[in-house]
């Protein structure tokens, strides 16, 4: 079976590219290489002895993703990844965003209305829930409106889905709702590459160690949380990775119960940001360098998953722990530094 990555040489992409060859399927990823580089699919051979099929081409091309499944019928399915994530670039740039993240799911969900069956897995992300008010996170807690473009694009993107679902019976979707992935493939081939400075958490823990940043500014210490700061529930991209292979197998196996679901993809766990920070310690060996600073407009105190919907019904479960995810974090870091 061929399964279409869209976004498949960045980060979350290109683990599930490597998990899905490695239960059978046969990718194909289309990248437009704005935020990836070809050469992730060096790193994807290495680790399953096999090249996916690569197009690089943008998803903003109408013409060009017409062709694309007019010359591939035999795709069984696509997994959606390919979007802009930088928060504060989405308040400067709504219009990019929108059109990126909505116009290109637009487009692909219009291919795939016309086919006999479709299965589409999309990337959708906690921020939708804004500050819940329980923890953990159910699925069924309010969306709240959106903190920026980019949380928009997501809730947005989640609606489009379900409405062309509710038209269109052949097509079988799933949302994911990832909480923070974190972490790098334990085989050191591929891995996470912020361009710039990254906005992202373990990221800049991890260039702060490797001398590339000077110190890491922890945003606020004087949150209503045990020591101070934020919580989050920080996923190894594996894990999550093999949540997409899961419920996409759900899907061509017909065990969805409706032909739209949503699913949170974390681990169950909130850690705090001091917390992170010690595991890295802990793992790598190194004291980071840190301040506490002020907060960062628009931060949630807390979120972290309620994952039982996903334990029953995929039948799925992060593995790893929060010091596996920040060891492979820093090998990831080494390698790629050559330290
Ligand atoms: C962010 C986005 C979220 C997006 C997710 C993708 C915001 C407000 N939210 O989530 O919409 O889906 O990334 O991965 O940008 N922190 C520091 N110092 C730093 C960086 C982060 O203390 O230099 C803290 C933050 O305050 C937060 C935690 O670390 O408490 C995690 O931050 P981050 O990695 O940016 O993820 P989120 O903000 O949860």
């Amino acid at each position: 079976m061929k399964i279409l990555v869209t976004g498949g040489l960045g980060f979350i992409g290109s683990h599930t590219a490597v998990e899905l060859q490695q239960a059978g399927f046969e990718v194909v990823i289309i990248d437009n290489c704005s935020n990836a580089s070809e050469s992730v699919l060096d790193g994807i051979e290495g680790i399953t002895g096999k090249r996916p099929e690569f197009v690089k081409m943008d998803l903003r091309d109408k013409a060009a993703v017409e062709d694309f499944f007019s010359q591939h019928p035999e795709v069984d399915g696509v997994i959606h990844f390919a979007a802009s994530k930088a928060v504060g670039e989405s308040v400067e740039k709504p219009l990019l965003y929108y059109e990126n993240n909505l116009g290109t799911l637009v487009y692909l969900l219009g291919q795939l209305s016309t086919r006999p069956k479709a299965h589409f897995i999309f990337s959708s992300s906690c921020t939708v829930y804004g500050q819940a008010e329980k923890m953990p996170i159910t699925e069924d807690a309010p969306v709240q409106p959106a903190e920026s473009p980019y949380g928009n694009t997501k809730q947005v993107g989640e609606e489009i889905i379900r409405d062309t679902c509710k038209v269109t019976e052949h097509l079988q979707a799933i949302a994911l709702r990832y909480f923070n992935p974190i972490g790098a493939h334990p085989s050191t081939e591929i891995g996470e590459l912020p361009l710039g400075v990254p906005q992202n958490l373990v990221p800049f823990i991890t260039q702060t160690a490797a001398g590339i940043r000077k110190e890491l500014s922890v945003f606020g210490d004087d949150y209503p949380t045990p020591d101070g700061t934020c919580i989050r529930d920080y996923i190894h991209v594996v894990d999550l990775a093999r949540a997409h292979v899961v419920a996409l197998q759900r899907l061509l196996e017909g065990k969805n119960k409706a032909n739209y679901e949503v699913f949170n993809i974390g681990t169950g766990t909130g850690s705090s940001v001091l917390e992170v920070i010690r595991s890295f310690e802990r793992v790598s060996g190194k004291p980071l360098n840190y301040k506490i600073v002020g907060r960062r407009a628009g931060d949630v105190i807390s979120a972290y998953a309620d994952t039982m919907h996903a334990n029953q019904e995929l039948g799925w479960k992060a593995e790893s722990t929060l010091d596996d995810a920040m060891r492979s974090a820093w090998d990831w870091e080494k390698k790629i530094r050559g330290l």
